[in-house]
């Protein structure tokens, strides 16, 4: 039976889910894995805290060095998260030459280059599955099955938490607020939600997954990224009637050369198989040119789920001991593309009277915009609500169309954009 020493910096909802996993688990991956796994210490904020897990306290530090320091722990496992100290100590345990496994895709999204350098310096494992999309297997497929692949599209709902605020949002008619609380309740929110809601969580997964995808560094600065905090219940509501669903959507697509990747609510149609990832659900596409389109599912948020992964990159980084396996880019120069071509919804507010309609019509037209349809909606006081799905259009022109059409006396207000994927 091979001993594996572990040390554990957090013990938070995911680091008492990997407590959980290993304790009810521990026999499954003894017999089958043949291997040992020993929690020696575990990095906490306050070692008096009272623990959801039944804890032996005197493992418990808080003191970094004790572990960083102690010759007995082979693999370190961070769920602190955070950039700082989450970096510095990683970084320091691949340079003493111990692997370490991760579920912050912070870390990972922001200082990629020096964790792969150190990694290779020493030898040490880098291990990160479970910092995107929670317990589905999504970087060891991309890592170690799809090598005979170019990948030319991902497209997927990567974090947990919005897409638990939109679907609650969407089937109970329950406002952004209550929605979440209910998805921090549940722990699948970031300690601080804005990284969610702001989209900044999914930005950081989808510069993991498309530097893996396409093996070209994808930068979080390389990302445009919206969140979902200016979603109404009228966009969900006029959404449903023209046949659509909102969601959050990573997209990141390479084509000619050029890479673009991007982060924003979307409307997709009702049919589409991602309109029915509900909850903390994610659910990623792939397209590759040679194994066509695949699909990937599960709970991607949450205690158990991602402990999942995490207890299964602990038994990868114990099986491969000291070698790390570096991820290679490729040579070229990454041109990034970000006049992307999309379908476009719009809802502004106007002046209701003669010509408006006509007026706004003709601006788009300007800027080589066409409309696909018009939806006129009623509100009173000589206002009128108007609801615009164009054709295909680059971003550009839809920017510089709602600059002019904003400058107009006709117009109230530009209450939405929202790209549309079908
Ligand atoms: P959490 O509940 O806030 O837990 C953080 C833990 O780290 C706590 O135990 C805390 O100690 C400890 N900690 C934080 N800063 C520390 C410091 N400076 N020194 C010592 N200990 C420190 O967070 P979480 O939800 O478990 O998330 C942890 C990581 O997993 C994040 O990177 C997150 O992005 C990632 N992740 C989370 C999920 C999810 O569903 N929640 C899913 C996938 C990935 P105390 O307990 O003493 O305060
Ligand atoms: N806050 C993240 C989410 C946790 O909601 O998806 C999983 O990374």
């Amino acid at each position: 039976m091979k001993k594996v020493g572990l040390a554990m910096l957090g013990l938070g909802t995911i680091g008492s889910g990997v407590f959980k996993v290993l304790k009810e688990n521990g026999d499954i991956i003894r017999a089958r894995e043949g291997m040992d796994i020993e929690i020696k210490k575990i990095l906490v904020r306050d070692k008096n805290k009272k623990r959801n897990v039944d804890v032996d306290k005197s493992i418990l530090t808080d003191d970094p060095s004790e572990i960083i320091n102690d010759e007995g722990i082979d693999i370190i496992a961070e769920f602190m998260g955070g950039e700082n100290p989450a970096f510095t100590l990683i970084r320091d345990a691949l340079r003493k030459g111990k692997s370490v496994v991760t579920a912050n895709k912070e870390v990972i999204a922001k200082y990629w280059d020096e964790l792969e350098e150190e990694a290779e310096k020493s030898g040490a494992g880098l291990y990160f599955e479970a910092s995107v999309a929670g317990g589905i297997p999504i970087i060891k497929p991309l890592r170690r099955s799809l090598q005979a692949n170019n990948i030319v599209k991902i497209m997927g709902i990567i974090n947990g938490t919005t897409n638990y605020i939109l679907t609650r949002m969407s089937e109970e008619g329950k406002s952004f607020e209550e929605a979440l609380l209910e998805a921090q309740r549940l722990g699948y929110a970031e300690p601080d939600p804005t990284a969610d809601i702001e989209g900044y969580d999914a930005r950081y997964k989808l510069s993991i997954l498309s530097t893996l995808c396409f093996r070209n560094r994808v930068t979080i600065d390389k990302i445009h990224c919206e969140g979902i905090t200016r979603i109404s219940p009228d966009d969900i509501r006029y959404a449903k009637e023209l046949g659509y669903g909102i969601k959050l959507l990573a997209i990141a697509k390479k084509h000619d050369g050029k890479i673009e990747a991007r982060v924003h609510p979307t409307f997709i149609p009702l049919s589409h198989p991602l309109t029915a990832v509900r909850d903390s659900y994610n659910a990623i596409f792939i397209q590759g040119d040679m194994v066509g389109d695949l699909m990937f599912y599960g709970r991607g948020a949450g205690d158990l789920p991602t402990a999942s992964a995490i207890v299964s990159d602990i038994i990868t980084a114990a099986q491969n001991g000291g070698t790390h396996h570096s991820v290679r880019l490729d040579e070229d120069k990454t041109v990034f593309e970000d006049n992307w071509k999309n379908e476009y919804y719009m809802r502004l507010v106007v002046l209701d009277k003669p010509g408006v309609l006509a007026e706004i019509a003709g601006i788009f037209g300007r800027h080589n915009v066409s409309l696909d349809s018009v939806m006129q909606k009623l509100r009173g006081n000589d206002n009128a609500t108007i609801i615009f799905i164009t054709h295909t259009a680059c971003e550009k022109w839809i920017h510089d169309a709602l600059d002019e059409i904003r400058r107009s006396p006709s117009v109230i207000s530009v209450e939405s954009m929202i790209r549309v994927e079908r």
